[in-house]
């Protein structure tokens, strides 16, 4: 059975599945990446009164969203990995917004051929339009599902469904007990739509984008086998704490490795985040100092710095306050003193402490909780399905 849970770039993760024996494997690839509205994708924590994002992800929200060109290409790369990943038979499902999906599709022609376009359906997500933009004609209630083939061979529908707009499979606001707050969750019984549609018991299913995880869940239900991401530390968590929930027990693997000592991100000052510029932070070290595990943090504010979200959208802009952000990461520091592990996990041969943010640290049994090297991608990516 393959359950595989990744935490990383999806670009990496379906490059090393298709290194690592997984080409022409899947009957069905569903994306429901970000739909370049601009909004930061953070998660919001209440205890320490600051959204958590890694400064990365953030600048490629804002970059993307001010040139969307960029946004578009980086889907081309991935739907071209999806195609080497599909099985000849396998379809290839992306979910995007109005804003958007008109260059999706033009990029979806280009990568699978126009001729392999099956359909597009209409999720009616709400009852009322929203404005995600305050300008008069940027009300919408839908979003497009775009089902490509990955070859010119029939794909059988599974299920029959004869109608284009769908009002019947729940709406972001009926999720009621599904609802787990992560922001873009969708209805389960939207995903079991689309699962049914495309794949029978058996078949191994990937979800690149996987949020909350919502795919998996669903995928469990119906004895799929899956393969899933996402580079938001947080989502994946959710996402293992609900598979746990249905009673699934998954490891999570890890791309951001523990021998790395240092990590690029965006040069953040007063003056703003910036575009072009990178540089090298110190990643936090864990040790063990008797028997007590301790995150050792070299320079707590650029840390922290790198973790909490710095802009708001305001209509077409990103507002960035330094003097608050100052003030969020002064608090932080304080309340949390030096206590940053907030959850560790017994995996057997090792264990996987999580600093506040969600960043993962491995503490190897066998060797004295010694850190251990290589990629833990290549350690799990051994049998091919
Ligand atoms: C719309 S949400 C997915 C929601 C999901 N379908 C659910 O039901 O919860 C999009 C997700 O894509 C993730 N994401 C964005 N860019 C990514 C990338 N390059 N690699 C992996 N995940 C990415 C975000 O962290 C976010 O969780």
């Amino acid at each position: 059975m393959d359950k595989l849970l990744f935490c990383g770039e999806n670009l990496t993760i379906m490059t090393d599945l298709i290194e690592n024996g997984y080409e022409n494997k899947f009957k069905l690839i569903y994306f429901d990446g970000p739909f370049n509205s601009g909004r930061i994708f953070a998660i919001e924590t209440p205890e320490l009164g600051v959204n958590l994002i890694q400064s990365t992800n953030e600048l490629e929200t804002m970059n993307q969203y001010l040139n969307p060109s960029l946004y578009v290409d980086e889907y081309k790369k991935r739907f071209l990995l999806a195609k080497k990943l599909l099985r000849e038979d396998g379809v290839l499902v992306v979910q995007n917004s109005n804003k958007e999906v008109h260059a999706i599709k033009i990029a979806l022609d280009e990568a699978f051929g126009r001729k392999n376009f099956l359909n597009e359906y209409i999720w009616k997500f709400a009852n009322e339009s929203s404005s995600l933009d305050h300008t008069e004609y940027n009300h919408h209630n839908h979003e497009a599902i775009l089902f490509y083939r990955n070859t010119f061979t029939e794909v059988k529908k599974k299920i029959n469904i004869n109608h284009t707009v769908w009002d019947d499979v729940g709406m972001y606001e009926e999720l009621f007990l599904e609802n787990t707050n992560y922001p873009s969750q969708k209805p389960e019984k939207l995903i079991r739509r689309i699962l049914e549609m495309t794949a029978n018991k058996g078949d191994l299913i990937g979800d690149f984008y996987c949020g909350s995880g919502t795919t998996v869940v669903v995928a469990e239900k119906l004895g799929l086998n899956w393969v899933a991401s996402d580079i938001n530390l947080q989502a994946v968590s959710l996402t293992k704490s609900r598979l746990s929930n249905a009673g699934v027990e998954v490891e999570v693997i890890f791309l951001e490795t523990d021998d790395i000592a240092v990590i690029k991100v965006p040069v953040i000052d007063k003056n703003g985040i910036s575009t072009t510029m990178t540089t090298e932070i110190e990643k936090p070290k864990i040790v063990e100092i008797d028997g007590e595990i301790k995150l050792i943090v070299s320079n707590p504010f650029e840390w922290i710095l790198h973790n909490i979200q710095h802009v708001e959208k305001k209509d077409e802009e990103y507002i960035f306050d330094w003097t608050n952000i100052c003030k969020k990461i002064d608090y932080i520091i304080k309340k949390i003193g030096d206590d940053w592990i907030i959850r560790i996990e017994d995996n057997g041969n090792h264990r996987l402490a999580h600093d506040i943010f969600g960043h993962p640290y491995k503490l190897m049994k066998s060797s004295g909780y010694e850190i251990q090297n290589g990629s833990p991608l290549e350690l799990r990516v051994e049998s091919s399905p």
